[in-house]
């Protein structure tokens, strides 16, 4: 499997990092190509938990290359103070690579992310405040400061200088808040960081390229997730980068032939942070049920996730625009004392029903699911790692979902560690 997609195929926090850490042991490469420290991607290796936000979820393994692809956005200091976290803990990031082309989040971003959504009030998107939004805005405006202006100091300034100009006057003239400070900016950025990420930067295209063409195993480590992917997300209650599988090759520089694998990873119920619609959302004892087993509170920023029933026409609508090769269902375990569990197999609205996600956000907010009901299994699955030990019940969820979506449902996890998995 030369070049694999690992992906979110809800809302995020599906349990990525766990099915990339578990791959990780035959890859060669672990590539992030989209998103920034709005991640939390938690691995469990015999009871210790990591929760990565930049590092790429192979960092566990030596014999992984680490590689932070030109679609991330990356704050340095974020990325320093994990280097040296994980570090601390006995992991080595010597092999990690960072692309020169990845985009830099900067002060003014963090400002700007925190005043927009002060600003939207009860509109709000619930963002992370990482300043994620604002650095692929300037991306986009072509106006971003790359990781490879750390090695030109002159372009460095040049373009801060330009930059901070007109980030200033929004500050202070929109916002009423105080101006950043260029030497400030400087002194962190050219003089802190500079030197320490000025050896990790490389070519990434070029290395994951080489990589390829000597039959070397890469995998693609998706973040956040398909619903919140800017264009076929609920816009505008999503994130401002690509984690659908397109991301992937526009995010690491490889390209679509090159893919052989898209894995898609879904709970088997689902969650949302931040505001958006839900349509299968529970506010009852259910909803509790699962943020308690599920220990649903963000690995990131410690807010509680919305929980609600799977549902098939989100999935289906993911298989497609991802074109899924597999399914790997998470946390089948939190469901084990339920006696019974609901999927939504469709939507309905003043009488239509909807067997694919309509397209219009007004119509997608308030469209009702359609529920079909199977047996819970009312048993312990923690301890099960063979597939024709899980309970019935629990296979026969499976394979609703599997003849829905089309897809193989190639793994089961059924805890947080490592070892908590089931290969069917
Ligand atoms: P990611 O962002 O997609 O990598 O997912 P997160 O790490 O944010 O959230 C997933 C959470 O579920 C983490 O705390 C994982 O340790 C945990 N997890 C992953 N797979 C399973 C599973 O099969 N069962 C249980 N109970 N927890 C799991
Ligand atoms: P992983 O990779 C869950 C959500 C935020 C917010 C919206 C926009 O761990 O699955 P942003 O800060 O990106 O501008 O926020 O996206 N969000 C996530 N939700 N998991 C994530 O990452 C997320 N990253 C962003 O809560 O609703
Ligand atoms: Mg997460």
């Amino acid at each position: 499997m030369p070049a694999t997609v690992v992906l979110g195929t809800q809302w995020g926090d599906e349990g990525k990092g766990k099915v990339t850490d578990l791959l990780g042991a035959e890859m060669d490469a672990v590539v992030r190509y989209q998103g920034g420290h709005n991640a939390g991607h938690t691995i469990v290796v015999e009871g210790e938990s990591f929760a990565l936000q930049l590092l790429p979820s192979g960092i566990l393994y030596d014999t992984v290359t680490p590689v932070i692809g030109n679609g991330v956005v990356i704050d340095p200091s974020v990325l320093l103070a994990e280097i040296e976290a994980v570090e601390k803990r006995g992991v080595s990031t010597e092999k990690l690579i960072v692309s020169g082309s990845a985009h830099m989040i900067m002060p003014y971003h963090l400002e700007l992310d925190r005043m927009t959504e002060r600003f939207l009030g009860k509109n709000k998107l619930g963002t992370t405040k990482r300043g994620i939004g604002p650095a692929y805005a300037d991306k986009a405006s072509r106006i971003g400061l790359r990781i490879q202006d750390l090695l030109d100091e002159k372009i460095f300034i040049q373009k801060l200088e330009v930059v901070l100009k007109e980030k200033n006057a929004i500050l202070a003239k929109v916002y009423n808040r105080l101006p950043i400070s260029l030497d400030q900016v400087v002194s962190d950025y050219l003089g802190k960081y500079a030197p320490k990420i000025s050896p990790m930067i490389a070519d990434t295209v070029g290395f994951l390229q080489q990589s390829y063409a000597n039959n070397k195993n890469i995998l693609l480590e998706g973040a956040q997730a398909t619903f919140l992917d800017l264009d076929h997300g609920t816009y505008p209650f999503v994130t401002s980068s690509n984690p659908t599988a397109g991301g992937a090759c526009t995010g690491s520089g490889l390209g679509p032939r090159q893919i052989d694998a898209v894995i898609g990873v879904a709970k088997a119920y689902l969650t949302r942070v931040g505001s958006g619609p839900f349509p299968t959302e529970l506010t009852d004892e259910v909803g509790d049920l699962l943020v308690d087993r599920g220990h649903e509170y963000g690995t990131n920023t410690g807010r509680r996730r919305r929980t609600g029933w799977f549902d098939l026409v989100l999935l289906g609508q993911a298989a497609r625009i991802n074109s899924l090769s597999e399914l790997a269902i998470t946390k089948l375990d939190v469901l084990d004392p339920l006696e019974s569990v609901k999927v939504c197999v469709a939507y309905e609205l003043d009488g239509d029903r909807f067997d694919t996600m309509p397209y219009h956000q007004s119509t997608f907010h308030k469209v009702k699911p359609v529920y079909e009901e199977l047996p819970g299994w009312q048993c312990d699955t923690t301890h099960i790692t063979e597939s024709d030990k899980l309970p019935k019940e629990a296979r026969e969820l499976i394979a609703l979902i599997e003849e829905r979506s089309s897809v193989h449902v190639g793994y089961v996890g059924t805890g947080p560690g490592r070892d908590q998995l089931v290969r069917m």
